[in-house]
């Protein structure tokens, strides 16, 4: 059991778990990607996937561009509220480009299918979505994540770039929030 502010916190991925399979996830979108000419477009998902997307990004062996986009999410509460919205967009047209989406998590799906719909109106050679985590037990409509680092339970957890109310992202593993100390 971890200590952060008072707080037990419950490893549930380890910083090595994660390390290894980031590794053997750069190796496969490598590997799906290895016909493309021009470089790869990977979007993060701010804010969220900043951690994942810095380690990830390192370890694809080809050409990348990174851009981020910006969506609303749970703000301050640990339920998704269904609305998204756009609050930072791409730099830069992505029209005939392989772009790729780097998430934290797919919950509900809903930030996913949004980003989607909004993305293919810009008519991109392709469009893939790649998240380290997914929580399996929601409906999650049309969204396939073509990339997953790991499935974990339905559980509220926090660390490598996940908040609980804009804390914890920096923890180096992802965790289970335990009772106070
Ligand atoms: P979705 O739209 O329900 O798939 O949720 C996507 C977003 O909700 C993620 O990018 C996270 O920002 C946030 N989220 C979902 N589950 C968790 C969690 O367990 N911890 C922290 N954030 C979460």
């Amino acid at each position: 059991m971890n200590r952060f502010k008072g707080k037990e916190i419950q490893a549930l991925l380890t910083k090595e778990q994660i390390e290894k399979r980031v590794k053997e996830l750069g190796a496969e979108i490598t590997h799906a990607y290895r016909d493309i000419k021009d470089p790869l477009i990977l979007v993060g998902v701010l804010k969220g996937s900043v951690l994942f997307m810095a380690d990830l990004c390192r370890a694809i062996d080809m050409p990348i561009e990174l851009e981020f986009m910006g969506v609303s999410s749970y703000g301050e509460a640990t339920k998704s509220s269904g609305a998204v919205q756009i609050t930072l967009d791409l730099t830069r047209p992505i029209e005939n480009r392989h772009v790729l989406f780097v998430e934290d998590i797919v919950d509900t799906g809903l930030t996913a299918k949004y980003l989607y719909g909004n993305m293919r109106t810009r008519e991109p050679a392709s469009l893939r979505l790649c998240s380290l985590l997914e929580k399996p037990s929601k409906s999650k409509g049309e969204v396939k994540v073509d990339f997953l680092g790991f499935t974990i339970p339905d559980e509220f957890v926090i660390g490598y770039g996940l908040d609980l109310a804009g804390v914890y992202r920096n923890l180096p593993y992802v965790g289970v929030l335990g009772s106070d100390v």
